[in-house]
């Protein structure tokens, strides 16, 4: 329950359309408890009527069932205006509420780091921010308004019955609470089964969603009848449970209109007894009756309201779970916001071991890259290359060593400002679903950027000819309903996002493997031509990418083992040398690289 407190605050924000809402909820049932007197007296006044024998006996009977009518019908619409004037409060709450929590952890979502998002699974990520924030807006909305409307109602009911007759009140209550504690565990029972059709069914939208996905490889390895049939098996499985829970549900209804009815009997005999020693008049045993009517529904949403009640603080205990989370990586938001990089970036000893896979990715790496210098990374498959890119992007902090920017630690200047400083081209990258425009300036620091310059960037990554070849150009869509880019054309194109921001420090993660190597020329050409004063971490497994650098450094197994310039290396004859001479003889042999 004290999950749900985290609420309060929201509760705090929208406190006048709780306060009014409640209002509205009293006046709307004060105007309701009046009915049930209105059918006594009606029927008194009749049965009077009925017992002097009046001459004027009809009309006189329709006259006072036309009044009475009219008057019943005034309070109804009385009481559903203000019901009406209720939900429009304290629903529309819950919705603003709902929509500020969802803001709330979306923005959350956002600060969070690359370790979390390894975490957590992007299911779990959803569903907190759909199902979870749901479920709590059922206790907002629902749960507020028919708790509420219970304490008034069967504190006015109550007030009402006790002050007319109060051994029929006590009778008649009897099978009420009974219908409460049935109630909450029949939910808790529906709940479960909800739980688990509903599980059953992401789990099998999941299932779909990934044979679509991939559909191509299911089709290579004509895997379709084995699909078929693991999908057969799991809709059995849902069905199952489908089945269970609309037992329970059949169940349910009969049960309560049993009850109901239990305590109508019981009413009407008590009452009848009554009437007939005298004690009571018929018309008081159609209002207890009425009365008791009123209470059955408020009473039935007891059960209901406490099974939301318990989801909800579930849900919430998951968000306020995942909200107190702290990103690992200090962002140092409140750290001057102006950094500049005016001479050098030094590894100090830098090592980093990842938490989960317990792999040691480097090993006390040093170096310095000066600024207006080109460092090419290379290494093995597995070597640590991408490891040194997330480290110097600071997706992750080094677990030991130090990243110094000029005299300043890494792990203390403003994340924000050194993020914009650099221009990062990943080794897997990502599109949008949207157009190539927008995927391109996507990685702009401005909003302004000109046709020329989306142009410029375009061609400078060797993908503006490409693009021009396309029916809608600029604006051809991307993603799942555009069109599917070629290995090389995504790569490009993710090189044209990271230079249209004109960063100080580009980082290249393997992003030109996929292109020929005239077009790796091209691109390494027009980069060095378009940014003089360019600092830059160029990481490869082909050498060819590298002829540009100042300084090559091979990664072995996490650690440095050589650098130098190519020729220094040569000289070397160790690793850098010999996959130089293997490359030489792959690219011999095959003439239309
Ligand atoms: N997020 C991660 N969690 C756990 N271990 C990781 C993670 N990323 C990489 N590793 C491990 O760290 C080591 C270095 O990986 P890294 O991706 O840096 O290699 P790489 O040199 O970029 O390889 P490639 O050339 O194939 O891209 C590998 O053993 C890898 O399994
Ligand atoms: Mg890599």
């Amino acid at each position: 329950m004290s999950s749900l407190f985290y609420l309060n605050k929201y509760l705090v924000k929208y406190k006048w359309r709780l306060i009014f809402g409640s209002i509205f909820i009293l006046i709307s049932n004060i105007f309701a408890v009046q009915q049930p007197e209105i059918v006594r007296d009606a029927i008194n006044k009749i049965n009077q009527q009925l017992i002097n024998r009046d001459p004027s006996l009809i009309e006189g009977i329709v006259w006072i069932a036309l009044s009475f009518a009219g008057f019943y019908m005034l309070l109804s619409v009385l009481k559903g205006l203000f019901l009406f004037f209720t939900r429009q409060t304290i629903i529309i709450m819950s919705r603003f509420i709902e929509y500020d929590l969802k803001n709330e952890i979306y923005n959350h979502y956002q600060r969070l780091t690359f370790n979390f998002y390894k975490k957590n699974s992007t299911g779990d990520l959803m569903n907190r921010i759909s199902e979870d924030v749901s479920k709590v807006r059922m206790y907002l909305g629902p749960g507020i308004m028919y708790t509420f409307n219970l304490i008034t109602l069967f504190g006015l009911v109550l007030y009402k019955m006790i002050s007319k007759n109060p051994e029929l009140t006590l009778y008649v209550l009897i099978p009420l609470p009974i219908m409460s504690i049935l109630i909450y565990f029949v939910s808790r029972v529906l709940n479960r089964k909800n739980e688990r059709v509903q599980f059953q069914q992401s789990f099998l939208s999941t299932f779909v969603q990934e044979s679509f996905s991939g559909i191509r490889i299911i089709k290579s390895h004509v895997k379709e009848k084995d699909v078929e049939s693991r999908f057969a098996q799991e809709a059995e499985k849902y069905k199952a449970n489908s089945m269970s829970l609309a037992k329970t549900n059949a169940f349910f209804m009969p049960t309560i209109l049993l009850l109901i009815g239990i305590s109508t009997i019981l009413t009407i005999y008590i009452g009848g007894t009554q009437a007939k020693n005298g004690v009571i008049d018929p018309g008081e045993i159609a209002e207890f009756v009425i009365y008791v009517n009123m209470l059955t529904w408020p009473f039935a949403s007891v059960g209901w309201v406490t099974s939301i009640v318990q989801g909800a603080s579930a849900s919430q205990t998951r968000i306020n779970e995942f909200l107190n989370e702290v990103p690992d990586i200090n962002l140092n938001e409140g750290v001057d916001a102006t950094l500049k990089f005016d001479s050098k970036i030094t590894f100090k000893d830098v090592s980093l071991t990842y938490d989960n896979s317990g792999v040691t990715a480097l090993q006390n790496v040093n170096f310095t890259l000066h600024k207006g210098e080109i460092i090419g990374v290379i290494g093995r498959t597995g070597s640590g290359k991408s490891s040194l890119a997330y480290l110097f992007m600071r997706m992750l902090d080094p677990t030991s060593g130090t990243i110094m920017i000029d005299d300043q630690n890494l792990a203390e200047v403003n994340l924000d400002s050194w993020r914009n400083l650099l221009g990062y081209v990943p080794q897997e990258h990502f599109l949008f679903s949207d157009s190539i425009k927008n995927n391109i300036i996507f990685g702009a620091k401005s909003d302004q950027i000109t046709e020329e310059q989306l142009i410029q960037v375009a061609i400078n990554s060797g993908i503006h000819d490409s693009i021009m070849n396309f029916p809608d150009q600029y604006q051809t869509l991307l993603g799942e309903r555009g069109i599917n880019l070629s290995g090389g054309q995504k790569q490009r194109l993710s090189i044209a996002r990271a230079l249209i921001k004109k960063p100080d420090i580009l980082i290249f993660d393997d992003c030109l493997s996929a292109v020929d190597n005239e077009t790796e020329e091209f691109i390494l050409q027009a980069i060095r031509n378009d940014l003089k004063e360019k600092t830059a971490i160029i990481i490869s497994h082909r050498i060819s990418s590298l002829k540009y650098a100042d300084k090559i450094m091979v990664l072995d197994e996490g650690q440095v083992v050589e650098v130098g310039d190519h020729t220094t290396l040569m000289a070397l004859d160790g690793l850098y040398a010999e996959t130089y001479h293997r490359q030489e003889v792959t690219q011999d042999n095959t003439p239309d690289q």
